[in-house]
């Protein structure tokens, strides 16, 4: 049996790492500090691209290597079928948005076209694209192959990760369920069901599939990292604890709600956007969970623009969209490159 260290300076030398440890991508954070900080340390720096148009994908790699560069991963979602419309349903989310004095948006899907998106990342040519709700087609993962574009596909199941690497992927990104932002199960319907934690979904993943298993979700110490590897990872992706980094340059009020936010103070919730998604629990999410329920996705997020820009603006901590893991507020803020070494190092310690 290969030791969880070794196992995991395998994916290192594999992937021209010296760290097993990638800034996971967050959309509405491309932040090039922070993705700079982690790649000079030696991980793999991440970039949410969901909202991105061909030009801002190309002018992101262009910005993030003009600033020393390194390696990097761009990801992508994978569209869902059109949402259903339900004028009720509707009425009742405008009548919610009125009661907090804001406007509903209109309801058109505003989504990027995905074929153009996939494109542009085999012209942008990271280290890795990853994906999240569901999987690319064939003619996309040859695409990316032959650019030389490794395909991590995030799943939330050991069914999906077989999927997953059915389809061609060179390695699965096991979501557990303590994970911060949007949580990527490939049917929408599914995702509450579908909540496993990392303790039973690693083991489970690792089991199920040969390729590299990159844990995410709750971890945000070398504890999280030695743990993930003993259950069988190969490396980590971490949002929320690097979301507390300075250069991650989030709003000083979802900042301070990350320093002191208990496990259970975030809950899953559609409230947002319409696709589950874990955040701080506020006014807002209550709202929607006592009402019965968002419209799906698109379409809340399309609803919620206003509600969520005004909120932002205003730092209203009870109507934003705060997303956050359970493992918050473990360990104090400190700057990205000390927090991606320091998880290894502690982690070798631990397994040592
Ligand atoms: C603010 C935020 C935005 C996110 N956006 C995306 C995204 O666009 N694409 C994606 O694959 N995952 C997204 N995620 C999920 C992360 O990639 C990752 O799975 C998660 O942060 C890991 O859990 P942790 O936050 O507890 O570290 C997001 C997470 C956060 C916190």
């Amino acid at each position: 049996m290969v030791s969880p260290v070794a196992r995991a300076e395998a994916f290192c030398a594999r992937f021209g790492l010296r760290l097993p440890v990638l800034l996971a991508p967050m959309s509405g954070v491309p932040s090039i500090p922070l993705a700079s900080a982690v790649a000079a340390a030696g991980g793999m720096a991440g970039c949410g691209a969901l909202t991105f148009d061909s030009e801002a994908i190309a002018d992101w790699m262009h910005r993030f290597r003009q600033a020393g560069g390194g390696r990097a991963l761009l990801n992508l979602w994978v569209p869902d079928p059109a949402p259903a419309r339900d004028a009720e349903a509707e009425a009742r989310m405008a009548a919610l948005l009125a009661a907090e004095g804001a406007a509903p948006g209109s309801l058109s899907p505003g989504l990027q076209d995905f074929g153009a998106q996939c494109a542009a990342v085999v012209a942008a040519r990271p280290d890795a694209v990853s994906s999240i709700m569901g999987l690319f087609e064939p003619s996309q993962v040859t695409a990316f192959r032959a650019a030389g574009i490794a395909w991590f596909a995030t799943v939330t199941t050991p069914a999906e990760a077989r999927a997953a690497v059915a389809a061609g992927a060179d390695a699965v990104i096991a979501q557990g369920a303590e994970a911060g932002g949007h949580r990527g199960a490939f049917d929408a319907a599914r995702a509450e069901a579908q909540m496993v934690g990392l303790m039973s979904l690693l083991p489970a993943v690792a089991d199920a599939v040969e390729v590299p298993v990159i844990a995410a979700g709750g971890i945000a110490d070398g504890r999280g990292l030695a743990a993930a590897l003993a259950l069988g990872a190969s490396a980590v992706s971490v949002g929320t604890a690097f979301l507390r980094c300075e250069e991650a340059g989030i709003a000083p009020v979802w900042a301070a709600a990350l320093a002191e936010v208990a496990p259970e103070g975030t809950v899953p919730t559609r409230a947002f956007s319409g696709r589950l998604g874990r955040a701080v629990d506020n006014r807002w999410t209550r709202t929607v969970a006592a009402s019965g329920g968002a419209l799906p996705y698109p379409l809340q997020r399309a609803a919620t623009a206003a509600l969520r820009e005004r909120a932002a603006r205003d730092g209203d901590v009870e109507l934003m969209q705060m997303w956050a893991g359970q493992s918050a507020a473990i360990g104090a803020a400190m700057p990205a490159a000390q927090r991606a070494s320091r998880l290894w190092q502690e982690a070798r310690e631990l397994l040592a």
